[in-house]
């Protein structure tokens, strides 16, 4: 799956700049709608006049293997909130992950270590880096819409505990689109030109709501329901959502903090991303197109990674220990591959490097916890799986990705539950594909939509060959 990259991206992330730079009379508004409203009619002109200029253009060209390869590299999708370059890895908005960190506001007023989620979101959204204030806001207005209804919290606490956790959120997500106000405008037939401002406000409603679901969760599966408590009107959407979930550590905070902001996006093509903006094309409201994603990410080459990471590391320690050998440590690796199976947190089907991501979460863990006998697995591993990967001769990356390194960082802090560690991602992966949903909606990007039923069936297929 690939985006309009090579030119077309590149005119994009001219756009995108442009869009960065401008100085809006709002610009030092703290009220993220009321900047985005003077944002979309200048970026729909900007399209307007690029479609009116290269519409007709070609970008690119379809094989069969491509066909076959999951719609492998063919251009044919625009996402407005980040680029994933194959060598760079993810650039939000054009700012890289190390940037992010270094220029995003920051938690505890500013004087935190990790960047807030929150700024994140504005950015992605806006294109423009928030300032302090702007973030704190977001902050503010997200724990005002926090509640959630009453037959949501039953439903959740009606759950088996078999049920896995991705599922009850997933559940949980479609459920609460009672609350949709974009279900309502449409169904009292609103404009299309306003159908933005709806998912805006049913985007801002749903990630608000997203940690307390999370937490009653993770309570009712593995603290034996006890309540999650009141969100602190003065704290950032993490502090509350570490809180709820019952960690108070400050680090675990601010580990929260960038966990929620790298986890939050990567370009329209994956999964989660795909899925909610395909459901979404259907005009399904946010609820239903997020959870959609969510069943995406759910799947064990997808999110569900971070858990099989895990897995895949404590039967390391259990059957080898930790005073594991290079060699026995390899051996483990060929026997893996030998079984069949993939080795969980390496490989990407566009990276073809180290995932930054990996290594910022590296950087924590060097910071916080060198001597963790997991992380310690973890960087073993770093030097020998690439080379066994590319020894074995099928991978185009054998690098590893973001979930190679989240479990661990994790498990440290307490979070022993490997089963819940892609809600996490979800409540982050929210950020990225709910701002990307508000600009489908502000651009009139229903862009899978079927226009045609024409599958690439292998008789039409080999009839097209022929011709
Ligand atoms: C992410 C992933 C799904 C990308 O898939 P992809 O685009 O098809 O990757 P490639 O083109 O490199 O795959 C080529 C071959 O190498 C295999 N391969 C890729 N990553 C591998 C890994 N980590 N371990 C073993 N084999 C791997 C593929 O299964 C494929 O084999 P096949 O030809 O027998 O089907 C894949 O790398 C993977 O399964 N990784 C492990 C799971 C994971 O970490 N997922 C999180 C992604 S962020």
């Amino acid at each position: 799956m690939a985006l309009l990259r090579n030119k077309i991206v590149q005119i994009l992330l001219n756009q995108q700049s442009t869009l960065g730079s401008c100085k809006y009379a709002t610009a030092s508004s703290t009220n993220l709608r009321e900047v985005l409203t003077n944002l979309i009619p200048e970026k729909q002109e900007e399209v307007k006049k690029f479609r009116a200029e290269h519409g007709k253009t070609v970008v690119g060209s379809v094989t069969v293997d491509s066909i076959y390869g999951g719609m492998r590299g063919i251009k044919g999708l625009v996402t407005e909130t980040s680029v994933l370059d194959a060598n760079e890895g993810i650039r939000f908005r054009g700012y890289s992950i190390p940037e992010c960190q270094k220029l995003l506001p920051k938690g505890n007023g500013g004087t935190g270590e990790e960047p807030l989620p929150e700024g994140l979101f504005w950015l992605l959204l806006t294109g423009q880096m928030p300032t302090q204030e702007q973030a704190d806001a977001v902050s503010r207005e997200w724990n005002k819409r926090a509640a959630i209804p009453n037959h949501v919290i039953q439903m959740l606490n009606n759950f088996p505990s078999n049920l896995h956790p991705m599922s009850q959120f997933s559940a949980a997500i479609t459920a609460l689109n009672t609350e949709s106000k974009f279900a309502k405008a449409y169904s009292e037939g609103v404009k299309k030109t306003k159908y933005w401002e709806y998912t805006y406000e049913d985007s801002m409603d749903l990630i608000a709501k997203l940690p307390t679901v999370a937490a009653i969760i993770y309570r009712n599966l593995y603290r034996e329901g006890s309540p999650v408590g009141a969100i602190d009107m003065k704290k950032d959407w993490s502090w509350n959502f570490a809180t709820m979930l019952g960690y108070e550590n400050a680090d675990f905070v601010e580990l929260m903090r960038l966990y929620l902001t790298i986890h939050s996006d990567h370009e329209g093509g994956n999964v989660s991303a795909h899925a909610t903006h395909l459901v979404g094309s259907a005009l399904s409201d946010p609820y239903l197109s997020f959870a959609a994603g969510m069943n995406g990410l759910a799947g064990p080459l997808h999110g569900l990674a971070n858990q099989e990471v895990l897995v895949w590391l404590t039967k390391v320690r259990e059957q080898v220990g930790d005073n594991i050998t290079e060699q026995q440590m390899k051996d483990f690796v060929w026997n893996t591959l030998k079984a069949g199976q993939v080795v969980p947190g390496y490989g990407h089907a566009v990276l073809r490097k180290t995932d930054p991501r990996f290594t910022c979460q590296r950087e924590f863990a060097l910071k916080k916890l060198p001597n963790d006998p997991m992380f310690k697995l973890v960087s073993s591993l770093y030097k020998v799986v690439p080379d066994i990967l590319l020894e074995q001769g099928k991978v185009q990356n054998p690098w590893p990705n973001v979930d190679a390194h989240s479990g661990v960082l994790l498990q440290y802090y307490g979070m022993k539950e490997m089963n819940y560690y892609t809600v996490l991602f979800g409540v982050s992966r929210a950020l990225g594909v709910l701002a990307s949903l508000v600009w489908d909606r502000a651009l009139g990007l229903p862009l899978e939509r079927p226009k045609s039923y024409d599958t690439p069936h292998l008789i039409k297929l080999a009839h097209a060959v022929k011709k």
